[in-house]
């Protein structure tokens, strides 16, 4: 009989800029309030990266240094590249490449990921099939996000951008021989029916196919269609987000996909060490610990300080908790997220 080897996390790593942004900060752009970000989301200040110095690849770059040293491996031992974004630095090559050169890998394959808010689970995911194929022995997995080079920080755009904030994290992957040890499942979802609830429409190729309005084509060129000055007054090259229809599926598909994982592995939620979910919005973690009935230890958020980093938090909080001593070996650890799609999805991990 072939046994399959695990994945283990063999070493993680974040990096954040120095930059700290309060939300008093914020208002110099907006019309907000320190105690309505607060309320509604936890938030209390957030990095944004240097303007030219840094770019999502950069930051990439330092947390999967961090990520390698950890594990004991150069860059030339990485047999794979997974980096999840959905803020690169160009719109296309991706930054997998941009990372692979920066580091001056082997020649190996680079793979980018555009999954949003679940990005990382998802990337975590893809790493594990080619851990346990045996296709590969060091994958490096990493998630970044510059948010704050793409957003309205006019008033028009205060609902999301308050929410958003930079940084990057990172994990190499390995096989390991410990039977129980490592992931020990992932579960991946979607449903596109909301697509446009949490997107960026422009630059696309969408002509308005799928819902009238999301770009102003009047007299518009051909050449115009991707990028038009028309776009840019109307401030359709910026997110949108319908915030509470979000809250209200985050709510039960995060639950839902948390025990997805649990009960694929005969686990109960007093098993949990811990729950690292993707840093959203603290009222949804909050609601989901309720919903769980799980204790305050049992759950890790670090929203308050760092805002919502995308692909980058479930990383970001994880190699955080772990820095902490909140991860010992042998502790099952529960990745969830939830996002822009929809997307969803799960990671269990046994230290
Ligand atoms: C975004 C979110 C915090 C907004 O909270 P909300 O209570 O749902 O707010 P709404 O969008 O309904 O807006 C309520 C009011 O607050 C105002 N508002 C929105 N953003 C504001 C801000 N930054 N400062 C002050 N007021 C703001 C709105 O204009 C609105 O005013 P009105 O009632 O006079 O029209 C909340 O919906 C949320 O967290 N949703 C989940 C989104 C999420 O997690 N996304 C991340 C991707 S997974």
């Amino acid at each position: 009989m072939i046994v399959m080897p695990q994945t283990k996390i063999a070493g993680i790593g974040y990096y954040v800029p120095s930059n700290v942004v309060t939300n008093k900060d914020l208002l110099k752009y907006m019309d907000t309030s320190d105690e309505w970000i607060q309320e509604r989301t936890g938030i209390k200040e957030r990095r944004f990266a240097d303007r030219t110095g840094e770019t999502t690849t950069t930051m990439g770059v330092k947390a999967a240094e961090m990520a390698m040293e950890r594990a004991g491996v150069s860059a030339s031992d990485i047999d794979f590249i997974i980096f999840a974004t959905l803020s690169p630095d160009y719109y296309f090559p991706g930054c997998g490449v941009l990372l692979q050169r920066a580091l001056k890998m082997n020649e190996v394959g680079a793979l980018d990921v555009r999954n949003q808010c679940s990005g990382f689970v998802y990337a975590l995911s893809i790493g594990d099939q080619y851990i346990k194929t045996g296709m590969y022995k060091n994958i490096l997995v990493v998630a970044s996000e510059k948010h704050s080079f793409g957003l309205d920080f006019s008033t028009r755009g205060r609902n999301i951008t308050v929410i958003f904030g930079d940084g990057a994290g990172a994990v190499v992957l390995q096989p390991t021989d410990v039977a129980g040890q490592g992931i020990l499942s992932t579960h991946l979802h979607s449903d596109g029916e909301s697509a446009e609830l949490l997107a960026m429409f422009n630059p696309g190729t969408h002509a308005n196919h799928w819902i009238n309005g999301l770009a102003d084509f009047k007299d518009a060129e051909m050449a115009e269609m991707f990028m038009s000055h028309e776009m840019i007054d109307n401030a359709q090259n910026f997110p949108t987000m319908d915030g509470p229809a979000v809250f209200r599926k985050a709510i039960i598909k995060f639950p839902e996909v948390i025990m997805e994982a649990l009960n694929k592995n005969n686990m109960a939620t007093k098993d949990l060490a811990l729950l690292i979910p993707h840093q959203a919005n603290l009222r949804i973690a909050q609601f989901i610990q309720k919903q769980l009935k799980l204790d305050d230890s049992q759950v890790y958020n670090n929203i308050e300080r760092f805002g919502n980093t995308t692909a980058a938090s479930i990383p970001i909080a994880l190699c955080e908790a772990w820095e902490k001593g909140l991860i010992k070996n042998g502790d099952v650890v529960c990745m969830a997220a939830f996002g822009s799609g929809f997307t969803w999805a799960s990671a269990l991990v046994r230290w």
